[in-house]
């Protein structure tokens, strides 16, 4: 199937164990907020690229594409009340999710900066041109993991697609770049397995936008690998985490 034949071809001898590893249990941490809080269970992985963002509380935040919103979490969290974030997501039914989750998980003062909007995620570099201090672009992706454990997907699931998506990914990305105030941080994620859909889409925005260089992410989780630009959390060396991609632009002064 084209599915399997295309990731053997990248990951080569890796394959194997990595496909096994795709099709085991995940690694979720519980998030807990408070008493009488609903927890909320995200990978480690994903904990990991939020927080590679470095929010501060004060900084005004925007998650381009929020829902269901484990990452929102983890952002507020760190601004804890200060500051505002603005949590967006292009689907009703997913922004449904989200609403239930920030008013179930997080305690009000932290809320009271939450913004939740449905704006297509294209737009804001035209709309909301250098105005936030640090974004987060959880893009569209492959989402291969669910593939891969869903029929139905995996019977449509296509390289050209994987192409498709990664265009999109580029056009988000450069939307996020153009909303980021100068000295502001952007970081772009994905839980996609393929380079087309990661460090390509940000060696293309490092061309397009020279303003902005990469950073490096520190203090990684045990058994991620570094790639060009970012760092990929795989299932099969980080005990089931991931997959996510994150990598971390700062936009100059
Ligand atoms: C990977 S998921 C985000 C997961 C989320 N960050 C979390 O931690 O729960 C990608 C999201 O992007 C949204 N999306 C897709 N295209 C979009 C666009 N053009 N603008 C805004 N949101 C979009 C989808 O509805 C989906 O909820």
């Amino acid at each position: 199937m084209e599915f399997f034949d295309y990731y053997e071809k990248l990951f080569g001898d890796r394959w194997p164990a990595l496909l096994e590893s795709l099709k085991g249990e995940g690694c979720a941490t519980e998030l807990r907020f408070g008493e009488g809080l609903e927890p909320y269970y995200l990978d480690e992985a994903s904990v990991f690229a939020a927080k590679a963002l470095g929010v501060e509380p004060g900084d005004d935040v925007l998650d381009m594409c929020a829902a269901p919103g484990g990452k929102t979490l983890v952002i507020a969290s760190q601004l804890k009340g200060e500051g505002s974030l603005q949590s967006n997501d292009r689907s009703p039914d997913r922004r449904l999710r989200l609403q239930h989750v920030i008013e179930n998980s997080l305690p009000e003062s932290w809320r009271s900066v939450i913004k939740v909007t449905g704006y297509d995620g294209m737009k804001f570099g035209l709309h909301k041109k250098e105005c936030f201090d640090r974004i987060l672009l959880d893009a569209p992706c492959s989402s291969d993991r669910h593939v891969l454990n869903s029929p139905a997907h995996l019977e449509v699931w296509s390289a050209k697609r994987v192409k498709r998506l990664s265009v999109e990914q580029g056009a988000l990305l450069a939307s996020a770049v153009d909303a980021l105030k100068p000295g502001g941080t952007v970081v772009y994620g994905t839980c996609a397995l393929s380079p087309l859909e990661n460090d390509d889409v940000v060696r293309k925005i490092l061309k397009k936008r020279p303003s902005m260089r990469f950073v490096q992410i520190e203090d990684l989780l045990e058994g991620a690998d570094r790639t060009e630009f970012g760092v990929h959390i795989l299932p099969d060396r980080s005990q089931g985490r991931g997959p996510i991609y994150c990598a971390k632009l700062v936009k100059e002064k």
